[in-house]
């Protein structure tokens, strides 16, 4: 989506128009964008904000605000280490540095194959099975830093055999 194609931006056009009749159309609007095409660039906002009126300004602050929202392409697949208190204080720091180590990227960053991409994330609402971890939603519980090189293998073999 570097460069906006016809096709795109006639897209995104659809989606804001979707909830033209809604008082606050933003969020959903950015939701669909999102799951549409897994991350939502400037360009992207601009064409939003001259569909809807809203400033790039405010476009921008939601998107980087709220997790969720990326405005880089993700990778294949998505883990999210909880990072709030009640996983915090049963070693979700060390999970994250495991993750980390294991795969060669920082908290926010993709693999550069593409496979993988690392996130840090406050509480998912899952503190009794902390530390929590989430893999494209399958959620890992009380996650341990020895299982992690062991995870990170079978999505690699998974994809090794897809
Ligand atoms: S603090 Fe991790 S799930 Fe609540």
């Amino acid at each position: 989506m570097a460069h906006l194609q016809a096709a795109a931006v006639e897209k995104i056009n659809a989606i804001c128009d979707r909830y033209v009749n809604e008082t606050t159309p933003l969020m959903m609007i950015l939701s669909d964008i999102q799951k549409e095409y897994g991350y939502i660039p400037l360009e992207v906002q601009e064409l939003v904000s001259a569909r809807t009126g809203v400033s790039v300004a405010d476009i921008y602050g939601v998107v980087t605000f709220y997790s969720f929202f990326s405005l880089t392409p993700k990778g294949k697949y998505v883990i999210g280490v909880c990072l709030g208190t009640a996983c915090y204080v049963k070693g979700a720091q060390q999970i994250v540095d495991k993750f980390s180590e294991v795969i060669g990227i920082k908290p926010g960053e993709t693999s550069a194959d593409g496979l993988f991409t690392l996130d840090a994330l406050r509480c998912i609402g899952a503190c009794g099975i902390a530390p929590a971890v989430t893999i494209n939603g399958k959620v890992y519980p009380k996650l341990t830093v020895d299982a992690v090189p062991k995870i990170v293998e079978e999505y690699k073999a998974m994809e090794a055999n897809a």
